[in-house]
């Protein structure tokens, strides 16, 4: 790798510009660091005429991103454009394909087309990093690809998503509702102007794909994973679950039980005291269960400007080192294809929200419907609404087989009580 190396950045929104300021900021250490001087030679966005903050001298635009990829001056391409497929994907394939090392932000894009990636970059022995595509900041892929490399993961799970967990730790904070805490993040900036992909967990999921592949050196699951989000919980859970000792957060877990991977997202009752309850706002928190080390855990911002340009700077270095590497840490050869767990062989105990008319004969009508399907209640709360005319039964479960749970949804939402659909969060030992 010559001295000077010659940099390309696609995509210049809030997280490309606050980039280029860090890396102009931090040359001087960069190449202390790395025996590199960089070179920020040229620059693509949508807008080439949008008015910016900052001066960029007019050679460096480039129109079309794709002509980076064969220019004999660029060495590194940065992608930040974003989306799994389109231009991004254009991009890095014709990056990788023309022997550019490629740093990527792009967490869909990964979980999509990260095996074919992989296997294109090790064909060409360029670099493909994308250390800010999970957890921002939090430097979780060098975690488990370096320091943690002797280690055996069993599990490794967490909350990989800022924005629900800002609205879900809000809520509980100030008893106000799902949709003026929503408002309020996206005020704030904290939550995109269309989050759905935040809100329904497919955010996390793509991110917990990533991770798991690299903790189990599997190739990325195809198959869609359970994946639950947020939408549907309201006050009433966050206050019955606080009275209940619990806290409601969003978490990702991968895991293997007997050679099989289970991976899945959905809204969880935790411990109240239990560490992963405590990370509030806007961080994103990994747990690691490996073996030799035992637990490690690490925390941080999991979005932003300043968090996405640390790891994209981890990442930089880490190829002006040379350290040539395969992108999920062995070879894609020996990436394996892991059978996964069927989820409906899981046990769990949960918690349950139902909300009913309020009439003589309703609760045995429903505590009948949880006897049926093998389901055994431990705790049973039931608040009438005397205005309203109508009852919100609190049930917590012992363990049971998710196939049950599945079954009993179905059978109560048949229910000629039933006052809209129940809400069923699962219970989580962490
Ligand atoms: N939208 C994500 C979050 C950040 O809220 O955590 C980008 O992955």
């Amino acid at each position: 790798m010559p001295k000077k190396i010659n940099i390309a950045i696609v995509g210049f929104g809030n997280i490309g510009s606050f980039f280029y300021k860090t890396l102009e900021k931090n040359k001087k250490s960069i190449a202390l660091k790395t025996g590199k001087d960089i070179f920020i030679k040229y620059i693509s966005a949508k807008q080439l005429n949008k008015k910016r903050i900052i001066k960029i001298p007019k050679p460096k635009w480039i129109k079309n991103p794709l002509e980076l990829t064969t220019k004999n001056d660029v060495d590194i391409i940065v992608e930040l454009i974003g989306g799994s497929d389109g231009m991004a994907k254009k991009l890095i394939f014709a990056a990788l394909k023309n022997k550019k090392h490629v740093i990527t932000a792009n967490k869909s894009l990964m979980s999509k087309h990260g095996d074919m990636l992989a296997l294109l970059a090790e064909r060409n022995n360029v670099n493909l990093e994308y250390e800010a595509s999970v957890a921002g900041g939090v430097p979780v892929i060098r975690l488990i690809k370096e320091g943690l490399i002797s280690n055996k993961i069993k599990k490794i799970y967490g909350i990989l998503n800022g924005t629900t967990n800002f609205i879900l730790s809000s809520m509980e904070e100030t008893g106000k509702s799902f949709v003026e805490i929503l408002d309020y993040a996206k005020k704030l900036g904290f939550a995109e102007s269309n989050p759905i992909s935040d809100l329904n967990g497919s955010d996390a999921a793509a991110k917990i794909k990533i991770l798991s592949s690299l903790a189990f050196n599997k190739k990325i699951s195809e198959k869609k994973i359970l994946t639950e989000g947020i939408q549907h919980l309201n006050q009433e859970d966050i206050d019955h679950a606080k009275n209940l000792g619990y806290k409601i957060k969003l978490l990702a877990v991968s895991e293997t039980i007997n050679g099989k991977l289970m991976e899945r997202v959905h809204p969880c009752l935790v411990d109240k005291n239990s560490y992963i309850a405590n990370i509030n706002s806007v961080l994103n928190a990994i747990i690691v269960d490996g073996y030799p080390i035992g637990r490690t855990v690490l925390q941080g911002e999991g979005a932003g400007p300043g968090a996405t340009s640390s790891a994209l700077i981890s990442d930089l270095c880490s190829i002006l080192r040379g350290n040539i590497k395969y992108p999920f840490g062995v070879s894609h050869a020996m990436r394996k294809t892991t059978k996964s767990f069927n989820i409906l062989k899981r046990y769990c105990s949960s918690y349950l929200r139902v909300e009913v008319k309020d009439q003589h004969g309703v609760l045995s009508s429903i505590t009948k419907i949880f006897a049926k399907n093998k389901i055994s209640i431990k705790n049973l709360i039931q608040i009438p609404d005397k205005k309203k005319k109508k009852a919100s039964i609190i049930i917590i479960t012992h363990k049971t087989l998710e196939l049950h749970y599945n079954k009993l949804i179905k059978n109560l939402n048949k229910n000629k009580f039933l006052i809209k659909k129940p809400t069923f969060i699962r219970i989580e030992k962490v």
